[in-house]
């Protein structure tokens, strides 16, 4: 039979060391909420070992703006109400009495308690929880680590017949020395969490309910102490924020290398969590990949790049300081350096965009080139059709935008503009500095420009005599 576990999330609490104006649960954290990060390793945590599992929010302060995010995001995740903030014992009574489900959290056979503020835990210590759990038939396990600088943290006390914990506030200063430091990560039969979960009071500095009560010594309890403490880094303020994300960002750029990404100094690159990186992709310092970004195998990424929501095929390459948003690279095409991509370009294999170039919601076909200089927006561009420096297409009529198809095997010259909306057929020619306004069949030559006068000698008479 498969293991049964409600897993609550507290996240009632208010967070005002963050100096946020959202609650604590939805600060921001890599491309995500805080909230986000314990939910996604709780479903890896249930789906890895084949736990028959339930996710409940305990909710309290702004508790609608995280219900209406979790709710949006998450179908499947239940919300218990916390009224008041009394402390964390409160927070898991109010899970077992006031959820939409209540006798059914009490049917699950072991309760894990995570904070909504430790983002960097993995599914990998609750795994390891749950081992030592069962493999020793305890009824509850927290997590803890060594923190040299513990302020904060209620501490492990350890004694001769097992550990309790203490809040620094109620701590005597020897124990305020005390380096292991409790996680708020705990995993409890709960059966014994309803039993202990009573007698709790509110006898302490701080006048709140404190769950860390529930381990005492002298009961079938341990401490578990975690090796690599920084996976439990509490986020109370924005510097701990900035650590999670520090650590988050290097546990990706690390499964991202186990599987063959090569980084040029990692330590520079900043990828989102749901980025995803072929095997055989180079990436180059002071990068970021952001937000739905898949790059493909064999790929480079060089310095400077900002790739956000974008799709970057096999062998493609994006230059240095390019900036792709919503942007498509086929196979072995190249961006760059200095290419701006817009959401909406499309560029097929092999085709090349060069320095300064801007190119927003067009489609451009296989081999076609635009090396320098050039804005290209809402136009279709065929197979190896070459543009020139410094073309434009005028797609905008101040109220307007209007589409400019070119065909295939084509020839634009330099400082050229299409008026949108026209059409130039395959293989054409247009020259140098024409403008088009008019469309061109397939197979014909536009030149639209001035005709030239010179005039000799009469240069003169306008460059400025030097004194
Ligand atoms: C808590 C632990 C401390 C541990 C630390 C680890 C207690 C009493 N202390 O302290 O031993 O070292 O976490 O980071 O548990 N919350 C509620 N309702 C409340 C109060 C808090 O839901 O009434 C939630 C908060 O939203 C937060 C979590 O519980 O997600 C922890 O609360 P917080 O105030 O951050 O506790 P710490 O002081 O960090
Ligand atoms: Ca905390």
């Amino acid at each position: 039979m498969n293991l049964t576990i409600g897993a609550v999330i507290l996240a009632a609490g208010e967070g005002k060391r963050l100096k946020l104006d959202a609650p604590k649960p939805l600060a921001p954290c890599l491309d995500k909420k805080l909230v986000d990060f314990p939910i996604k390793e709780l479903k890896k945590f249930f789906s890895q070992n084949k736990i028959n599992g339930k996710i409940t929010a305990v909710i309290g302060h702004q508790r609608e703006l995280i219900k209406n995010y979790i709710e949006k995001n998450y179908a499947e995740i239940n919300f218990a109400v916390q009224v008041e903030q009394r402390g964390t014992a409160d927070a898991l009574r109010s899970y077992f009495d006031s959820t939409e489900d209540k006798e059914i959290t009490k049917q699950f056979q072991y309760t894990l308690v995570i904070c909504a503020d430790t983002p960097v835990v993995s599914a990998y210590e609750l795994t390891e929880m749950l081992n030592l759990l069962i493999n020793e038939n305890l009824d509850g396990v927290a997590a803890s680590f060594i923190e040299n600088n513990p302020k904060g943290y209620g501490r492990i006390v350890r004694g001769k017949t097992g550990f309790h914990i203490t809040e620094e506030k109620d701590a005597s200063s020897d124990v305020q020395k005390i380096t292991e430091v409790n996680s708020g990560l705990y995993l409890l039969k709960t059966t014994y969490v309803l039993e202990h979960l009573k007698a709790i009071d509110s006898n302490n500095k701080s006048g709140e309910f404190y769950l860390t009560d529930v381990f005492k010594d002298g009961l079938n309890v341990k401490a578990h102490c975690f090796p690599n403490g920084n996976v439990f880094l509490g986020v109370n303020t924005l510097s701990q924020l900035e650590e999670a994300e520090k650590a988050l960002r290097i546990r990706k750029k690390n499964e991202l290398r186990e599987n063959g990404v090569r980084f040029i100094d990692s330590s520079h690159c900043y990828i989102d969590s749901d980025v995803e990186v072929g095997e055989g992709t180079v990436i180059y310092p002071n990068t970021f990949l952001t937000g739905k970004t898949i790059i493909g195998k064999n790929v480079v990424i060089e310095m400077g790049a900002q790739i956000i929501n974008s799709i970057i095929d096999d062998g493609a390459k994006v230059l240095a300081y390019s900036i792709l948003e919503g942007a498509r690279l086929h196979t072995k095409a190249s961006a760059g350096p200095f290419a701006r991509l817009r959401p909406g370009a499309d560029i097929g294999p092999e085709a090349k965009i060069g320095n300064f170039v801007e190119i927003k919601k067009s489609v451009l076909d296989r081999g076609v080139k635009v090396s320098h200089l050039s804005y290209v927006g809402d136009a279709f561009i065929g197979e190896e059709t070459n543009i020139g420096c410094g073309f434009i297409t005028c797609n905008f009529d101040g109220v307007n935008k209007h589409i400019t198809r070119i065909g295939k095997n084509s020839f634009i010259g330099s400082d050229s503009q299409t008026i949108a909306p026209v059409e130039i057929g395959d293989n054409c020619f247009v020259a140098s500095s024409s403008t088009i306004t008019k469309n061109m069949p397939d197979g014909s030559f536009a030149i639209s420009r001035g005709q030239q006068t010179t005039k000799e000698g009469m240069a003169k008479k306008f460059l400025k005599k030097k004194d």
